[in-house]
């Protein structure tokens, strides 16, 4: 039988999401919107590139939750994303509200679904689909760290004047201005930038890391970046649908590790069948723990504003 994946917000992110896990074949996939016709509209399209890209794999449109019964995983792309001028965090109170009211609906629906919020602002809306759905910290995920990370590797391959598949990076803590992109621990090929780059050219790599998603908003302008978020969730969806084992920077709940509680921060997780198997805990300079603090400060305030 094939695996099951629900994408609740068929917009730029949602359906992107959707195509590429149709063709890589990882499962069915129901799209949820509140638009009337549109998630029907994505399905059949994409229904329709089937016969070419040659995948089996089913894909649904709905205006409810029923279709999305007893799904695998539950991917959350529904709200309103950035627009120039605006922060993620000012996506806050209206985001809120829809994640709250989605996740009640899929947790009905879904009752042992894994969950990735991908709603902005990210650490807050996972924050608020883990109250809202009362599962374990284990099934509820939010991704951001994927993202800020590929965005990372693809400005030293692109510095380096090398191929994207040698680099690697960690970008931990919230997904907002306060991430904490970090050299030591990316590498081309295993040896660390900092070994590699100028402090100079390492610096502007990690603040255009920070700045990667206002830049592509201010060059769209109608809205923000979705191919590379998409290709971001999938990779998250193949790990837990393949029970790989993979460790990605995810926001995860923390309990205690890295010294924080009762918040979701972005830190290495490894991922497998039954979602966030274990928080990887790295050693972090004096600068590197100060400035994870000030982000997990940040993500605390943002939550304090909600009545989760
Ligand atoms: P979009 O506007 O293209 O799509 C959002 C969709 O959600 C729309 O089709 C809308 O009709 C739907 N929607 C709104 N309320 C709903 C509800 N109650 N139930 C079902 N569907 C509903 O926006 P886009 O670009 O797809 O972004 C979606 C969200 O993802 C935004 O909040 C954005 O900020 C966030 N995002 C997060 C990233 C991350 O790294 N965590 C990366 C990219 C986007
Ligand atoms: C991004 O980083 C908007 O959070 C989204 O592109």
């Amino acid at each position: 039988m094939r695996r099951k994946v629900s994408i609740i917000g068929a917009g730029n992110v949602g359906a992107s999401a959707a195509e590429r896990i149709a063709l890589r074949r990882l499962a069915d996939v129901v799209m949820v919107d509140i638009i009337e016709g549109l998630p029907q509209g994505k399905a059949l399209d994409l229904n329709e590139a089937a016969p070419v890209d040659a995948y089996d794999v089913r894909l649904t449109g709905s205006n409810g939750y029923e279709d999305t019964r007893d799904s695998d995983i539950v991917v959350i792309t529904s709200g309103l994303p950035r627009k120039p001028g605006m922060t993620r965090d000012d996506l806050l109170q209206k985001n809120f509200e829809i994640v709250k009211a989605v996740t009640e609906q899929v947790a009905r629906q879904s009752p042992r679904a894994i969950l990735i919020v991908v709603s902005n602002p990210l650490d807050a809306m996972a924050y608020t689909a883990l109250k809202a759905s009362g599962f374990p910290r284990e099934r509820v995920l939010g991704m951001a760290g994927v993202l800020d990370s590929a965005r990372m590797r693809f400005f030293i391959a692109e510095a380096l004047g090398v191929s994207v598949e040698n680099t690697h990076a960690f970008v931990l803590g919230g997904h907002g201005d306060t991430m904490v992109p970090l050299p030591r621990y990316s590498t081309v090929s295993g040896i660390p930038i900092t070994e590699l780059l100028t402090r100079d050219r390492i610096e502007t790599i990690v603040q255009r890391t920070r700045d990667g998603g206002i830049e592509v908003v201010n060059f769209l302008k109608s809205g923000s970046a979705y191919y590379a978020p998409a290709s971001s969730i999938v990779q998250m969806v193949e790990a837990i649908l393949l029970d790989k084992h993979m460790i990605l920077p995810c926001a995860v709940y923390l309990s205690g590790e890295y010294g924080y509680r009762d918040l979701f921060l972005g830190v290495p997780a490894r991922l497998g069948a039954t979602g966030m198997e274990k928080v990887i805990e790295i050693q972090l300079t004096a600068e590197e723990k100060a400035a994870l603090d000030r982000s997990a400060a940040a993500v605390k305030e943002l939550v304090s504003k909600l009545k989760v």
